[in-house]
């Protein structure tokens, strides 16, 4: 019973072939044409009548031109922050898209409520995916990709790729919607990203200084296995990069005790996520005794945390912008 999801379209469908039949059946209109108290050419006049205003709104739609010319755009879709210093990595997003991709159509959507709520209240705008797309067909958009900038293929990711399949091919809306994988969704990527998050390192760090990457995590979603994944190219990229996340696993445990066991003194702590917002601020350099830095420091480990989301990095918004380029060849195919 559970693999029919809804008897909605098929009470639907009944529904509509009642009421066409109701409306142009054959039957009903010759018992019209044939009734006795009509003279013959008021019959054929109401006939022509009829004719005419059946194929008027036909002639009409024909007058607008028919099909609405294309016009492409790039729906960039990020978590979005409740953290307004967390917001310059979310402009540097912009400023890389623009120079790659100049004179391209660029609007903006969060799929966070609550950071939404955040820019509302400042007087911003901030729109949903679900309400940009819809924005973006009334302003003629008839092709749009849209670019995740989630990290993981998890809840965020999926929840955009239904919105953006139920938005297509609506009557007067999108033709054409492609989406954009997110940071970490190959083996490529992984590979890409272990060299690519030195460069969020400061200068400071010494050799045999640990770094902690840490992610948000997700203990119900397949994608979750990204993170533990990720560990294999971390550490091919650097003996001592870890990673950690805030829910489900590698856990702050699980790190803190592979730490100790390799004698670290010093851990830089760098957030694996698009922007150091509240997560960075808190789980991972916040003064409570269940955050990483603490758990670290009651280890006797030096936290130093480095407030800097990966989307402030031009070599890892590159490879976001990869996916980007799929998605807009996709649009063509
Ligand atoms: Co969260």
């Amino acid at each position: 019973m559970l693999l029919v999801p809804s008897g909605l379209p098929a009470l639907r469908r009944s529904a509509l072939s009642r009421a066409l039949s109701g409306i142009s059946s054959p039957a009903a209109f010759r018992s019209t044409s044939r009734s006795r108290t009509l003279p013959l050419l008021a019959a054929q006049l109401l006939t022509l009548l009829l004719a005419l205003c059946l194929t008027l709104p036909l002639a009409a739609q024909a007058g607008h031109g028919g099909e609405a010319a294309r016009k492409d755009g790039i729906l960039l879709v990020a978590f979005g922050t409740t953290v307004e210093e967390a917001r310059p990595a979310l402009d540097n997003i912009e400023r890389l898209v623009r120079a790659t991709h100049p004179g391209a159509e660029i609007r903006w959507a969060w799929s966070a409520r609550k950071a939404r709520a955040s820019l509302i209240k400042e007087g911003k705008p901030a729109a949903s995916p679900q309400q940009a797309l819809a924005d973006m067909a009334e302003e003629g958009f008839t092709h749009v990709a849209v670019q995740s900038f989630h990290t993981i293929t998890g809840e965020e990711f999926h929840g955009l790729l239904a919105t953006a399949h139920a938005m297509e091919g609506l009557p007067k809306g999108l033709t054409r919607i492609t989406v954009g994988l997110p940071l970490l969704a190959s083996t490529d990527d992984a590979e890409s990203l272990a060299v690519a998050l030195k460069s969020l390192l400061p200068k400071e760090r010494k050799p045999g200084d640990a770094v902690i990457f840490m992610g948000h995590g997700n203990p119900h979603h397949p994608a979750a296995l990204s993170y533990p994944a990720m560990q294999y190219y971390l550490t091919k990229a650097d003996p001592l990069f870890f990673i950690s996340v805030v829910e489900g696993s590698p856990s702050f445990d699980d790190v803190t005790a592979t730490l100790t066991a390799r004698k670290v003194r010093t851990a830089w702590l760098v957030p694996l996520m698009a922007v150091a917002g509240d997560h960075a601020h808190n789980d991972m350099a916040g003064d409570e005794p269940d955050s990483l830095a603490s758990q670290l420091r009651e280890r006797g480990i030096t936290p130093r945390p480095v407030l800097r989301g990966t989307a402030s990095s031009d070599a890892i918004v590159s490879i976001w912008l990869r996916h980007l380029d799929v998605a807009l060849k996709q649009l063509d195919q």
